[in-house]
């Protein structure tokens, strides 16, 4: 790993053994991207792609007409001088004039990599896992400068970028568009591979070819959203999970995105992502700086498999910080579905006693503890405790559940208000929107205006008031609702286009606060189930709530497509009651629990409620998962079959020194005398033979190449269960040949 700096030609080469980025300054001074793929020569000098065309092309050099920036490729363009794609960045200066020309200045290297203040990023553990460049641009005429920060990883191929930009001159400017980075392509034969949906169903893989235009996925809900995450996958048509190229671009940011792909008629392709410019902007005065959220860009020459688990272990290692952080995750009893706000004490003692004789860990208090929260419509902003359903407190409360053996963990919903609430009687103008025009409700409730500092530092005392009086151990961050009507109430005109961003970093601030006061807390991130699941959240809670929808086969699609760009060490998935709160469909215990293993893992219903049988069951369930925790929430992980396109679907986990694996699938519908089927394994040691749910010896060659025999018995899983039934399989090796 390392950079090599080609001083004459003034290229820049970052490298590891798997990748390299290699940029330059371009012939009129600004910088371009030379080279993005596979590891190549660091010694190799690369001469600029194509940039002269037959007309009509604008050239950006008197004395050279070779050079024109519509066929460069470029790092950080911006759009009116000459390149006519969507720009990276724009920026609004007193005279009126949006013309900006960046141009090389210096740059700087160094081991280690810098935090971004005031947002998530990655960190190294130590400064020789990586190495950054700074490359400092400058306009002189506009009055303006920016720094493009590049770091690039040892032990994965991954390169970290983002974007500072700092008001040189003496007026103050307005950036209306500032995006984390730009990489530009020399060709366009690319297929785009989105994570969409919508509540319930988060993260649906879906793909096209990015021919000619443009391809371009967004949120402007205020949060990541569920619609469209802030991940996609860059892949060549024929890549598939074992073979060929694919990058993948994270956006380590919580808020309003963009993700863009301009395949040009020229035959080239530029990728952009960042804040969404959409009512956006943003004052600089002089001397003032601006700082974009980072996205981490992860390659892969051999399929996606490999890529995501670059990302997977690249996010357990360089991004989640907690003291979770690669330990094995508490199994927990989530009280939600099972009384949602009818509750008392003494309900909630019974159903965590009997979660404390199953085995759980942690139980876990949702919503409806506190202020007036008997429903939907008051309660929110209002952080004490109703003593009409727990006289003794949340300290009272915590102290029976620690007594019964068990750790707790609350619920909370801090960047909203109810109208109904102390907080908003006292503060209406805390809220977002425009007085007197209409405000929008969703779930019955208000977005707290969290760009005002006294807002957060008012959730932040009273949140401090219970954590600290009680014996918390786990916090699930909720975020029920999109932000509408973005306006900051008493604010002046000028800065109303801060406000979504500024909205984000208050949620971050809070989240900083809380964790350095609180450091052994395990914070979840959840937005209605899935609607916040994104690098940015993962930096302060390193578990999220994958989604509302606990539907054991929904959850099969959700959970594959959530494993393309995030570790299952941060799925937060439960077992629930059937049939299902949301679909309705019924499946056995044991199938509910085979996806929800491949994850956090836990409950969420009343133990007491289901037959002795069942119960037996979940014993059973939970003394697995301590035993393979580790390696279902750490170990590689291989998707083999996917539910998108086949009826059986499956994936499998494998140890770092491969002697313990364990693969599942999952049957959608059952059609009558199904044949035999084979799903071929991934991962394994070729010599190791191992043993198969306690049964036979077989090689690893002959479980990749010849594959795995679904069902490999009379098995009444897949013979005779009906829809939606399921198998894990536990492979053990000691014997090599
Ligand atoms: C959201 C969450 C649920 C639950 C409820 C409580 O919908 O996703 O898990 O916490 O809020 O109101």
């Amino acid at each position: 790993m390392g950079i090599i700096i080609h001083e004459k030609e003034k290229q820049f080469h970052l490298f590891n053994s798997k990748m390299s980025y290699c940029i330059g300054v371009c012939p009129d001074g600004e910088i371009g991207q030379l080279y993005f793929g596979k590891k190549i020569n660091e010694d190799q000098i690369i001469s600029y792609p194509q940039t002269k065309g037959i007309r009509p092309v604008c050239c950006n050099l008197k004395e050279n007409e070779n050079y024109s920036k519509e066929l460069a490729l470029l790092e950080y363009p911006a759009f009116g001088n000459g390149d006519f794609r969507k720009p990276a960045y724009e920026i609004m200066q007193k005279t009126g004039s949006r013309v900006t020309n960046l141009v090389y200045k210096t740059h700087s290297i160094y081991h280690g990599k810098k935090a971004i203040p005031g947002l998530p990023s990655a960190y190294t553990n130590s400064d020789d896992e990586a190495a950054t460049l700074e490359v400092l641009c400058v306009d002189e005429v506009a009055g303006f400068e920016v720094t493009l920060f590049y770091t690039i990883f040892e032990n994965y191929p991954v390169v970290c970028r983002h974007t500072r930009i700092k008001n040189t001159g003496n007026d103050e400017v307005k950036i209306t568009k500032a995006l984390s980075c730009c990489i530009d392509l020399p060709d366009n034969e690319y297929n785009w591979l989105q994570f969409e949906g919508a509540w319930g169903r988060e993260r649906y893989p879906a793909e096209r070819s990015l021919s000619h235009g443009i391809t371009s996925i967004e949120s402007m809900r205020g949060h990541s959203s569920a619609n469209y995450n802030p991940f996609v996958i860059v892949k060549r048509e024929n890549t598939d999970e074992d073979h060929g190229e694919a990058f993948g671009l994270n956006l380590v940011y919580s808020g309003n995105f963009i993700a863009e792909a301009e395949a040009d008629t020229y035959g080239k392709l530029r990728i952009l992502m960042g804040i969404n410019p959409g009512w956006f902007e943003w004052p600089l005065k002089t001397g003032e700086e601006f700082e974009t959220p980072e996205v981490i860009i992860s390659y892969s020459d051999d399929g996606m498999n490999s890529l995501s688990q670059s990302i997977h272990h690249f996010m357990n290692n360089n991004l989640v910080r907690s003291p979770y952080k690669n330990k094995p995750r508490p199994i927990l009893l989530n009280n939600w579905e099972a009384t949602e706000m009818d509750f008392d004490e003494e309900k909630i003692l019974k159903i965590a006693r009997k979660g404390k004789e199953a085995g759980v860990e942690l139980f876990v208090l949702d919503d409806g503890w506190f202020g007036k929260r008997n429903d939907d419509y008051a309660g929110l902003g209002d952080w004490f405790v109703n003593t009409e359903k727990l006289p003794e407190g949340i300290k009272g409360l915590s102290e029976k559940i620690n007594e019964l053996g068990l750790k707790f963990g609350i619920w909370i919903e801090p960047e909203m208000v109810n109208e109904d609430s102390d907080l908003y009687r006292a503060h209406p103008d805390w809220v977002l929107g425009v007085p007197g025009s209409t405000k929008t409700l969703g779930r019955h409730q208000m977005v707290l205006d969290y760009s005002k500092k006294e807002v957060v530092d008012n959730i932040y005392s009273q949140l401090y008031e219970v954590f600290s009086n009680a014996s918390i151990s786990y916090v699930k961050w909720d975020m029920n609702r999109s932000i509408t009507e973005c306006f900051s109430q008493g604010e002046n005109a000028e800065a109303q286009g801060t406000v979504y961003h500024k909205y984000i970093l208050g949620v971050y601030d809070l989240y900083e606060r809380l964790m350095k006061a609180f450091p052994e807390i395990l914070f979840e991130s959840c937005a209605s189930g899935g609607s916040r699941f994104d690098a940015g959240m993962m930096h302060y809670a390193p578990q999220a709530w994958c989604s509302d929808d606990t539907d054991g086969h929904e959850r099969v699609k959700i959970q594959y497509g959530t494993s393309y760009g995030y570790p299952l060490s941060t799925v937060g998935a439960h077992v629930s009651a059937s049939p299902n709160l949301q679909t309705g469909r019924s499946m056995s215990i044991a199938d509910r629990a085979n996806i929800a293993c491949f994850g956090t893992f836990g409950y969420e219903l009343d133990l007491n409620e289901i037959p002795d049988e069942e119960f037996d069951t979940v014993k059973e369930q939970i003394a697995f998962m301590k035993e393979y925790r580790e390696l279902l929430q750490y170990g590689d992980l291989y998707r083999l079959s996917s539910p998108f396109e086949k009826n059986l679907a499956a994936w499998m986990v494998v140890s770092e020194d491969k002697k313990t694996a364990i693969v599942a699938v999952y049957k959608n519908l059952k059609s009558p005398n199904e044949g035999q089927q084979r799903i071929r394994l991934r991962g394994l040691d070729e010599d190791r033979k191992y043993i198969v749910n306690g049964k036979g010896e077989i090689f690893g060659d002959l479980l990749m190449n010849g594959g795995l025999s679904i069902p490999d018995g009379d098995e009444p899983w897949y013979m005779g269960n009906g829809d939606f039934s399921s198998k894990l399989y536990v492979l053990k090796s000691d014997v090599t040949k």
